[in-house]
């Protein structure tokens, strides 16, 4: 018998994403972002958010259709993230996967969005290896999970205590003036750059600091600071090597801590996930230092890393595989769902 098709949804922020996999295999990843009405507020405004999904939500289950070649008839299964993530949003996906469910008398599967962002490297990579570390950065959240099991048993070894790596990023990106999301501009300008060029502060990495959350505020407010006191001096800004400077000092903890946590707990594999991923250098340094250490890393590519139904569907497709009891039609969505 064939593997079951999955239709997998996504709402947890501002990306729409509707994703369509057989097993691991990906047949269809649409997506439609509100990206573009948040910009001139510098993030994400949860209400436009809400209304862009609704808007969005059956145009773009059509196009996943399409693009899969396949009709609602034919899907096995529905799964939807269930949380962590705007509690607003959030319920736009689970309405819809309800009614779905419900329409096409399927089974319902709730998932944790971060345990979604680990499984979807099957459908690059293949199986997935377990236990694996897994390093979770984004607009949203910034993470370290153990997973022996994802579907089933994510374990989070620690968690940002202030800002989420992304948020970093776009708020640096703002002080430099470059446009939101700014971290694929710093990404770009700090090539041009020197990342010794200042030495900015690395967060929570003293010898009594807990050895897997991070902090980024700190970090935030010395660059701010540096530049303010560049301007106030009438001095010109070297914005290159300020961007590179800052990117090292995020990408050189979170590379850092998550290989302390692949070496603390005898796990040989890292995988790395969320929008932060895309970055140039953070790929390159956790390439560097895994190969040191011996650890295998896999980093999915960009549009898998970014927000997606796909991951969704993903995790979805891996809970029927295991044979794990789908979800109540009464699911709620739960905007701070622990992994
Ligand atoms: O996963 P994502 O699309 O959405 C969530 O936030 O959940 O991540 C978006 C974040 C933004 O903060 C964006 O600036 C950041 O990922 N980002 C990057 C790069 N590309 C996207 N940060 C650093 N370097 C990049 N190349
Ligand atoms: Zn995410």
């Amino acid at each position: 018998a064939d593997e079951p098709l999955v239709l997998g949804i996504e709402t947890s922020c501002d990306e729409t994403g509707v994703g369509i996999v057989r097993g691991t295999t990906l047949l269809a990843d649409a997506v439609a972002s509100s990206v573009d009405e948040h910009a001139r507020f510098g993030g994400v405004v949860p209400e436009v958010a809400s209304r862009a999904h609704l808007e969005a939500m059956i145009p773009t289950v059509r196009r996943a259709l399409d693009q899969a070649g396949v009709t609602l008839r034919d899907v096995d299964a529905i799964a939807v993230t269930a949380g962590p993530g705007l509690a607003g949003t959030l319920l736009v996906g689970v309405a819809a996967a309800k009614a779905y469910a419900m329409a096409l008398d399927k089974p319902l599967y709730g998932v944790n969005h971060l345990a979604a962002h680990v499984a979807v490297d099957q459908l690059e990579h293949g199986p997935l290896p377990e236990p694996c570390v897994a390093l979770l950065v984004s607009g949203g959240h910034s993470s370290l999970l153990l997973v022996p099991d994802v579907t089933g048993d994510v374990r989070e070894l620690g968690s940002t205590i202030d800002d989420a790596a992304g948020e970093a990023f776009d708020k640096i990106a703002r002080v430099l003036g470059l446009p939101f999301p700014g971290g694929p501009h710093i990404d770009r300008v700090a090539r041009e750059g020197d990342p010794s060029a200042i030495d900015f502060p690395r967060g929570l990495t003293g010898p009594r600091d807990p050895a897997y959350d991070f902090s980024f505020s700190g970090l935030k407010t010395a660059v701010a600071r540096w530049v303010e006191a560049r301007e106030r001096a009438g001095e010109p800004v070297p914005v290159a090597d300020v961007a590179a400077s800052f990117q090292e000092a995020v990408v050189d903890v979170l590379t850092a801590k998550a290989v302390r946590a692949c070496q603390e707990h005898g796990v040989d594999h890292l995988l790395i996930g969320g929008g932060v991923a895309a970055n140039s250098r953070l790929r390159a340094l956790a390439e560097e230092r895994c190969a040191r250490a011996g650890i295998r890393l896999r980093v999915p590519r960009p549009k898998l890393c970014t927000d997606n139904g796909a991951m969704v569907a993903a995790l979805g497709a891996e809970l029927v595989a295991r044979n794990v009891t789908p979800s109540e039609l009464d699911l709620p969505a739960d905007s701070s769902l622990p992994v």
